[in-house]
């Protein structure tokens, strides 16, 4: 007997939170198209091939995937009239990439007018993208307008930003709230019902569009701002000796202080971008930042402070040096390595002149310089820095880094405080005759 669904969804970008949100549908009851302008990626998906790393009740987004194509459920196309012509509930995800600082809105804008060209009475469209405050009411609304249907009249309008992280998406489409807005009060609550297939979490309805835009931005900014406050304070702990890490860590057993943790600096699609949303909108009105841009200026001088940490920490002239950088993602456990610190540390290097041999399992191949295995990316160099924590890294037992770089005064970077700080803690993890100098942030 055919299978029964409970909804057809058509969700467009099938990137990292597109695909995670298409497969959580499906295990919702859902019949899933997904539409990506990518070809090679929409054949990898069909094939049940992604490198993204999410996992839901233990299950690795592979397993699922490849177990939602079998039922048909859920399949990929680069065609997007064949994907709407049956379909009324439409899932956006595409986003706006920033180039030289300034937000590009092609991609979501050519996304939309494919959209447009098959819309349908009664379908709905949920807008999911980070946008610049004004982008629903001035650029999503006139382009799928563009079909001859009037949103709110013809056609549903919503927009309910992401707002899961990477690697957990499974769990946070389910029990994060989403703030969500409508055009009119229907399309608010068309919304709801459509994201309520797959939340257990509050709905908390916006009063406009921008306003749900704006307070997208005012989270990932906020973020910024407090890892840019710990990364600075890291120059003042350094300069003095201490760990930023354990003072960190001290500060917030205050019942009312929540730092957050400093690293190589601040990367991905998500942080440094909504800074760059929120400008030109701040610009527009007259408004002067102060704060953000200082924030955003802190953490992009961290990948250059990393880079000179290991360049002082050389004992041969850096065109004579090797050293391995290990941890490539833009964070933590990702696999994600856009805009990502960890590269442009590398790239520092590479421009003084380092040899840089670079090891990240979970990224797949996105620069020359990248090797296999964290022993070719060791072997004989003078020293290392870890600049992401990842699974299958093999790092835990810091001996592997005297059995396998130079002998002449080997040392690890230690950006992630996989070790501490020996200093402040002399019993954690690293013997104190290792033979490798690890220096903390
Ligand atoms: N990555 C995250 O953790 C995260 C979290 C919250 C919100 N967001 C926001 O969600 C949105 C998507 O982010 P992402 O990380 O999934 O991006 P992504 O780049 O991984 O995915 C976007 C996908 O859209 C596809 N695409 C581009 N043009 C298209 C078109 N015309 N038609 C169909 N597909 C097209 C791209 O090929 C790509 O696969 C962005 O606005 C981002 O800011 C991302």
């Amino acid at each position: 007997m055919a299978e029964r669904y409970f909804r057809e969804i058509a969700v467009f970008g099938l990137g990292f939170v597109g695909l995670p949100l298409s497969l959580c549908f499906t295990l919702g009851g859902c019949k899933v198209v997904g539409v990506d302008a990518n070809a090679d990626l929409v054949e990898e998906i069909n094939r049940g091939v992604t490198h993204l790393q999410e996992q839901y009740r233990g299950f690795p987004i592979q397993q699922i995937l490849q177990r939602e194509l079998a039922r048909g459920s859920f399949r990929a196309t680069t065609d997007p009239r064949e994907a709407l012509a049956s379909i009324q509930d439409i899932v956006v995800t595409v986003g706006i990439p920033v180039a030289g600082g300034e937000p590009d809105p092609g991609p979501l804008a050519q996304c939309l007018r494919s959209i447009a060209a098959g819309l349908k009475r009664e379908d709905l469209v949920l807008v999911r993208s980070t946008l610049v405050p004004g982008m629903m009411r001035n650029l999503v609304r006139p382009i799928l307008e563009e079909s001859g249907l009037r949103a709110g009249e013809d056609f549903y309008l919503g927009y309910a930003p992401e707002r899961i992280a990477e690697g957990r998406a499974f769990e946070e489409f389910v029990i994060m709230p989403v703030v969500v807005s409508g055009v009119d009060m229907d399309s608010l609550e068309e919304s709801a019902a459509l994201l309520r297939v797959i939340t257990r979490a509050e709905i908390v309805p916006a009063s406009c569009f921008e306003a749900a835009e704006t307070a997208k931005l005012l989270e990932n900014i906020s973020r910024e701002v407090n890892i840019a406050l710990v990364n600075e304070l890291s120059a003042v702990t350094q300069a003095l000796g201490l760990s930023v890490f354990e003072v960190v860590r001290l500060a917030n057993t205050h019942r009312r202080v929540r730092l957050l943790q400093p690293g190589p600096g601040v990367g991905g699609y998500c942080l440094p971008n909504a800074y760059h949303y929120l400008a030109p909108v701040a610009r527009g009105a007259g408004v002067d930042l102060s704060l953000m841009p200082a924030a955003r200026r802190v953490n992009d001088l961290m990948p250059r402070r990393v880079a000179d940490m290991v360049l002082r920490l050389l004992p041969v002239p850096p065109v004579q040096a090797r050293v391995a950088a290990l941890g490539l993602a833009m964070k933590d456990f990702s696999s994600d390595s856009r805009s990502s610190p960890a590269l442009r540390v590398a790239g520092y290097l590479r421009e003084a002149g380092v040899s840089v041999r670079a090891f990240d399992p979970a990224v797949p191949r996105s620069c020359s310089f990248q090797v296999s295995s964290l022993e070719e990316a060791l072997d004989g160099a003078h020293g290392a820095v870890i600049l992401a924590k990842q699974k299958g890294l093999a790092i835990e037992d810091p001996g592997v880094f005297a059995r396998l770089l130079d002998p002449a005064g080997p040392f690890v970077v230690d950006t992630r405080n996989i070790y501490g700080n020996p200093a402040c803690l002399p019993d954690r993890q690293v013997p104190k005759d290792l033979g490798v100098r690890i220096i903390s942030l």
